[in-house]
């Protein structure tokens, strides 16, 4: 059985002092740790003073980028180390909007899961098709070509050390859902792939998210899909009540 995982990727949003506000009001909504693994990735800068604030929580501080060198001269960039030194202990690789807005490829996503492994921090590997891709029934293909690429050179033993998650570029901000079939279906393809990739242990134990306008009021559906084992989530886990909520679902 996988453990459900609700992650919250607050993108460009939010100071230190709403970072941290957020963070204690989650850690004092559950008296005894909730079922499902919580995650939150806020922007770099307020990463250590919530890493403070959840310390010996149930909560995981995850990145929302890194860079795949560990250290020099990449003005504005941030290492692995600089995560772990924060207090992360996972990082969002390969997100839709580093792939289009700032041009990763699935080879530059390989090097930074590599770095973010070898570091120990657990990467949530994003992959998804655009609108054009699924109305040319494309969806398959593209995503097996980006889990090939972003997987290359990767053990058995690193890609179950993973989250996937299950992002259609179109349902991304867009108030455009993927159906709970649409999108089980997809994680049911990404699921054989790697099984296919790392056997079916491995296949069986990796947590595969979905990720696309995921809401307290659609997540239900989604979830109920024996496929999906649980979000990631953009513009719904802004507002820390509708956060809890979906945690409590
Ligand atoms: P959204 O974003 O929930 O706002 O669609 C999801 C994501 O980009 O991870």
């Amino acid at each position: 059985m996988i453990r459900r995982v609700i992650a919250g990727n607050w993108k460009m949003n939010k100071t230190v002092a709403e970072s941290v506000a957020f963070a204690t009001r989650l850690r004092a909504a559950f008296d005894t740790p909730p079922g499902p693994e919580v995650i939150i990735a806020p922007p770099f800068t307020a990463l250590r003073a919530v890493a403070e604030v959840i310390r010996g929580s149930f909560i995981a501080l995850c990145a929302q980028n890194l860079h795949e060198a560990q250290k020099g001269a990449y003005t504005g960039e941030i290492s692995a180390g600089m995560l772990l030194d924060a207090g992360c202990t996972c990082v969002i690789i390969g997100h839709s909007e580093r792939r289009t807005l700032f041009g990763e490829g699935n080879d530059r996503i390989n090097r930074k899961l590599q770095t973010a492994l070898a570091a120990g921090l657990k990467p949530i590997f994003c992959v998804g098709e655009s609108l054009r891709q699924r109305e040319e029934d494309e969806t398959e293909t593209v995503i097996a070509h980006q889990l090939k690429e972003g997987l290359n050179n990767l053990t058995a033993d690193d890609i179950g050390r993973l989250a996937i998650a299950y992002e259609p570029v179109w349902a991304i901000g867009t108030g455009k859902t993927a159906s709970p079939e649409q999108a089980g279906k997809v994680h049911r393809f990404i699921r054989e792939w790697i099984g296919h990739r790392c056997g079916a242990e491995c296949a069986a134990a990796i947590a595969i998210l979905y990720g696309g306008s995921v809401t307290p009021e659609n997540i239900a559906g989604l979830m109920a899909q024996p496929e999906i084992n649980g979000g990631l989530i953009g513009g719904a886990s802004l507002d820390v009540d509708s956060f809890i909520r979906m945690i409590g679902n």
